[in-house]
């Protein structure tokens, strides 16, 4: 057995799991008498939220079920040697945004080159975000971004839905929508006349969701403020993409994230703060926190990791960097780091919302509000956590699980199915190799997009055989899933941020 080979016990698959060859001695038949497939992958080191061992793990069909040292390769189908390597749940991106409709264009990954990017990372489950259309039914935004998802999704998927509108059904909606898996609802307090909602609909919601056990997330910022500041900087003749940043201090940022989490305590609920970007900000959820108030929120890596600076590159290159809220003064970085490590955050995602350079981003050359908000990050986020995290001791293998895996699967309802290794727990498996080199780099990347926010990052660490729900999707930096594979997610309410 050489290692990261995949080994077939001497016959094929095809054959041994219809049950021509190999004996079914001591293999689940389900019902329709066929034997399920058998994988060994022995000789890993499991790493789960809560501890590190040295353990073979079987997988039956889609699902673990024996984790120990000592399984006996001889009735497996496949086996896979993981010597020195260690065996991670599947990452989970909590905050995507695939084939969105944002700024005037549309966000550059589909579900198809999007799930796929994210898979070649280690990432095998997402939750994405539906929009609900002023005046229109969320129903409608669920069946549109499923179909969106459909014959394309290659790895599993669960949406959120940004709430626009509570006016006529909203609240019946809110209900509806927890029945179909929906448990989480995204508000925001920013981009007036587009996305932004008022306080009192903000209220409501979290008011219903004090009801149907869903999350209220909240892009926290103070809209109608930055707006004017904008709009004086604009008229200042101010138009470069640094400026996007420098019209959105870090106190609009604090302030509604202050307000998101007064208005949850008064509505008796709890309150998911997304892409939180400073010090500033990260002190609210802390003193909330700290009272005992049920406030959670996720970074991201560019917040983890690049500063304002990037935004002053020359030849509108600081447009690759616009997203909101936007990159912040290096100070703020190790403030996050402190923050992941202390649990006053408790997710990374990505908030991938890709924008082409060339065609997409220069929309705003002349004018920084009119540059699409997002950037692109899918791919990388294990590879970045994993290095600058783990390797640089900023936290431990285990936090690095949690944060990118176990946290995400409790909060946003699918835990113990993702999230964690386990019997009975989806065979969503990284086999993720601790000491491979990667140069993260546009010209290598998986995301369809045409630059890399951290173009040039040497990282150490890396994704090399991805398996989701039992399947070998990725292999030494192959992908082998088909577009489609992946299967909706339906998520429980009454998650982690419940308990
Ligand atoms: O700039 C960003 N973050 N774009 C995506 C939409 C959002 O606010 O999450
Ligand atoms: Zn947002
Ligand atoms: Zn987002």
């Amino acid at each position: 057995m050489s290692s990261g080979k995949l080994h077939h016990n001497g016959r094929s698959f095809a054959e041994s799991s219809s049950g021509i060859v190999g004996g079914t001695r001591g293999k689940t038949i389900p019902l329709d008498g066929m034997p399920l497939m058998r994988l060994v992958i022995k000789n890993g080191t499991v790493v789960t939220a809560e501890k590190t061992f040295g353990a073979d793990v079987l997988v039956e069909g889609e699902t673990i079920k024996e984790i120990r040292p000592g399984i006996a390769a001889g009735s497996a189908d496949k086996v896979l040697d993981a010597a020195g390597m260690l065996l991670l749940p599947g990452g989970i991106d909590a905050h995507t945004h695939l084939d969105m409709p944002f700024g005037g264009t549309t966000s550059s990954d589909d579900f198809e080159t999007g799930t796929r990017a994210a898979a070649m990372g280690g990432t095998t489950s997402i939750v994405d975000f539906a929009i609900q259309g002023r005046g229109t039914r969320m129903r409608d935004a669920f069946d549109t971004w499923r179909k969106k998802a459909e014959g394309k999704a290659c790895i599993d998927y669960g949406l959120h839905m940004i709430i626009t509108d509570l006016g006529g059904a909203g609240l019946e909606d809110m209900d509806e929508m927890v029945r179909e898996g929906v448990a989480s609802f995204k508000l925001f307090m920013a981009y007036p006349n587009v996305l932004m909602v008022d306080d009192a609909t903000i209220f409501r919601a979290l008011k219903q969701t004090a009801k149907n056990g869903a999350l209220v997330c909240m892009h926290a910022e103070n809209g109608s403020v930055i707006d004017v500041i904008v709009q004086q900087a604009l008229a200042e003749g101010k138009t470069a993409p640094v400026y996007h940043a420098l019209t959105r201090p870090t106190v609009a940022e604090a302030e509604a994230v202050h307000r998101a989490i007064a208005l949850a305590e008064i509505a008796g609920a709890p309150v998911y703060i997304v892409h939180l970007s400073s010090e500033d900000a990260l002190n609210q959820v802390r003193e909330a926190r700290d009272r005992g108030v049920a406030a959670f929120a996720e970074t991201c890596p560019q917040y983890l990791l690049l500063s304002i600076d990037e935004l002053k590159r020359p030849g509108f290159e600081g447009a690759k960097y616009v997203f909101t809220p936007p990159l912040r003064e290096k100070e703020n970085l190790p403030k996050l780091w402190d923050g992941l490590k202390d649990d006053n955050l408790q997710v990374v995602s990505t908030d991938h919302c890709p924008f082409c350079f060339e065609d997409q981003k220069k929309l705003g050359i002349n004018d920084f509000t009119k540059i699409p908000n997002g950037g692109p990050g899918i791919e990388n986020r294990l590879q970045l956590l994993h290095h600058h995290g783990v390797n640089a001791g900023k936290i431990t293998l285990n936090r690095f699980v949690e944060i990118v895996s176990t946290a995400p699967a409790r909060i946003f309802g699918i835990y113990p199915k993702k999230g964690t290794l386990a019997p009975g727990s989806d065979a969503d498996i990284v086999v993720w190799d601790p000491r491979a080199e990667h140069v993260i780099s546009a010209k290598t990347h998986h995301m369809r997009v045409d630059y890399s926010m951290f173009e040039g990052f040497k990282v150490v660490g890396n994704a090399r055989e991805v398996f989701s729900r039992g399947e070998l999707i990725v292999d030494n930096g192959k992908f082998l899933g088909k577009p489609g594979r992946g299967s909706y997610l339906k998520r429980a309410a009454r998650g982690g941020a419940w308990a």
